[in-house]
């Protein structure tokens, strides 16, 4: 059975990839960063393995998938899931909000990547699924830091899918809409409601909205699409 695992991937989104994955027979653990009882939770709720690690601190990281990979197995499904947000209009962004946002959601794809990647040229097997973010491909006010996270997580994705092809290994991304989680219901309910608004089918995504894709694009048979951004926003952007 081979080893899937998902970053940020006890609660939110995450916690719906972790289970998907689980359910299509993988053997998956998930990370995450601080919240300690709702990874407790999510590990008895599910039986999926959680290990506590910063996802921006490439020594964590080393430490993990060194742990991970003896206690479990070798990575060969990662999906870069783990996110945050710190929303501020670029005249009140202070440098810090730059950084750790740049850090957290596109430096852990280097880091993931960069430690994974040998195991899966080994295996001539892989799997890299990128999250990336409609605001990544459309902007938005206010996130001039997560926007360009997220864009780069877009290039990011295709570069490295060239780096792969040859290994078997694929490296796509998705992105997601305004999704039903703790980080969409922070925003300001007089601005989400515009975003709502904005979105043809009329709602949030759900978790499993998303989760579906990773599958999809994680399965053995999927071997033929890589480099590709599957956009899961019920409309909201197209192109
Ligand atoms: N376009 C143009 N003008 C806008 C605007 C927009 N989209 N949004 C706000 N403005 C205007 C406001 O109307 C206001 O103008 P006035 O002063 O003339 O009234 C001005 O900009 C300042 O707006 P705010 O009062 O909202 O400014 P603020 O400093 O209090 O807050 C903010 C700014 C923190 C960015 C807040 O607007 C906000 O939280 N916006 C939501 C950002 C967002 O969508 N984040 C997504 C988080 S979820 C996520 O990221 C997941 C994912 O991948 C989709």
């Amino acid at each position: 059975m081979r080893v899937a695992l998902v970053t940020g991937g006890t609660r939110g989104i995450g916690a719906a990839i972790s289970t998907f994955l689980q359910a299509s027979g993988r053997k998956v653990v998930a990370s995450y960063a601080g919240n300690v009882d709702a990874a407790q939770a999510f590990q008895k709720a599910t039986g999926i393995k959680t290990y506590k690690f910063d996802v921006s601190d490439i020594a964590q990281c080393e430490e993990a998938v060194k742990r991970i990979t003896e206690e479990v197995g070798k990575i060969e499904i990662l999906v870069n899931n783990a996110g945050i947000t710190r929303d501020a209009t670029l005249m009140k962004m202070e440098r810090d909000m730059w950084d750790a946002v740049i850090d957290t959601n596109l430096g852990s794809c280097y880091n993931m990547c960069r430690l994974t990647f040998d195991g899966m040229r080994e295996s001539r097997f892989g799997r890299v699924i990128n999250v990336g973010s409609v605001n990544g491909q459309a902007g938005q006010y206010g996130q001039v830091n997560y926007a360009a996270a997220k864009s780069g997580i877009h290039g990011f994705t295709k570069a490295l899918a060239q780096e792969g092809a040859r290994f078997g290994i694929t490296v796509n991304a998705i992105a997601p809409g305004y999704v039903d989680t703790d980080m969409v219901r922070a925003v300001p309910a007089d601005v989400l409601q515009k975003i709502i608004a904005r979105i043809p089918v009329g709602r949030l995504g759900h978790a499993e909205d998303i989760a579906r894709g990773v599958v999809f694009l994680s399965a053995e048979d999927a071997d033929f699409i890589t480099g590709s951004t599957l956009s899961i926003n019920g409309g909201q952007h197209m192109y």
